[in-house]
């Protein structure tokens, strides 16, 4: 251990940080599997590397993609109603913490008993904690590198209170309907019978604009997708080109998902890790879903879980939704 970040700790006398040492599982085994199934697939969790990061960073940005602004509009008009839904002296947990940007615009109005950011990136909690702390010097911040969606033991030393999970993002669209109720039933449970859920869903809509959204003029989001490739090249020992795959996203109306995919642009065979991935021309790696919900239909799914919803709030063009539930 070095004595850099020991001291930097120390001086953040507001910040703690707990390590439960979450497990990698066996990453190549199971980008292999993915790769070797008929429809191949990628997690989109592989996404996000440093360059990929940044590239998810522009894209909220773009003109085409509203989610993340709209979201953050709604957050801001609506600050007082969702401090009155957490209460005071909440433990405002938030799974996939990241940079904890959005929680920024939340934490004057609910005056947490303490911030509980949860990721599986150990160094990059421990920095954005850190930052944190030092600009809300009254804000108790208990960092945790645990991945949510493994049973890991919940701290006991954190301070009392009721226990709200922040989920914004509409990142809950990448999971598929079982996964979703799955990971919903993980927080009913961590929120007991007396916390709360604030999340952030993305809406069904037109086709068009949902397309739109995913395939932006700039061509970001097509970067974004084929970024995967060079993770596979690193992560497996692999020889894609991107330059012989194409982006694909379009909205699957049935589903009520986007779906993103690669498609090979040739009949190509791809060195992978010893062997080789065979592909036809024109055949896809599917590398994300990201679901749409109507409130009625993120209503019937959270109850499936054991959840409520106690408020909703949307944006004018009704584009974007956040939601508190609480225990059925
Ligand atoms: C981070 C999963 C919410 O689904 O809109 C953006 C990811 N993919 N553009 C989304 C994403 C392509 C994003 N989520």
């Amino acid at each position: 251990m070095s004595a850099q970040p020991k001291r930097k700790e120390q001086a953040a006398s507001n910040v703690h940080f707990h390590d439960a040492q979450p497990g990698q599982g066996d990453v190549r085994g199971e980008l292999l599997a993915g790769l070797q199934r008929a429809q191949k697939t990628v997690n989109p969790k592989w996404f996000y590397d440093a360059a990929g990061s940044d590239l998810f960073e522009q894209i909220t940005r773009l003109p085409e993609y509203y989610p993340t602004r709209t979201e953050i509009g709604i957050l801001e008009a609506n600050r007082a109603a969702i401090a009155a839904c957490c209460g005071s002296d909440c433990l405002l947990v938030e799974p996939g913490s990241g940079s904890s940007e959005k929680v920024r615009l939340l934490l004057d109005a609910v005056q947490p008993a303490a911030y509980v950011p949860l990721d599986i990136s150990a160094d990059f909690l421990r920095e954005s904690a850190l930052q944190l702390g030092r600009e809300y010097p009254w804000l108790q911040v208990r960092a945790v590198c645990a991945d949510f969606n493994q049973d890991w033991p919940f701290p006991d030393d954190l301070p009392e209170g009721r226990r709200v999970v922040f989920y914004p993002g509409s990142t809950i669209g990448n999971l598929e309907p079982a996964a979703a109720e799955a990971f919903l039933t993980r927080v009913r449970r961590l929120i007991g019978d007396d916390g709360g859920l604030l999340i952030g869903v993305d809406l069904h809509k037109s086709s068009e604009r949902l397309s739109a959204a995913y395939n932006d003029a700039q061509g970001v989001t097509a970067d974004f997708n084929l970024n995967v490739l060079q993770r596979l090249n690193d992560v497996l020992d692999a020889e894609f080109d991107p330059q012989a795959f194409t982006h694909r996203a379009f909205y699957n109306t049935d589903k009520r998902r986007i779906e993103m995919h690669l498609v090979s642009d040739e009949e190509q065979s791809v060195r992978c890790n010893g062997s080789a991935i065979e592909f036809e021309r024109g055949e896809t790696i599917h590398t994300e879903n990201s679901y749409k919900y109507t409130v009625e239909g993120f209503a019937e799914l959270a109850a499936s879980a054991g959840l409520a919803l106690r408020q909703s709030w949307l944006d004018d063009n009704r584009l974007f939704s956040v939601h508190y539930l609480e225990a059925a």
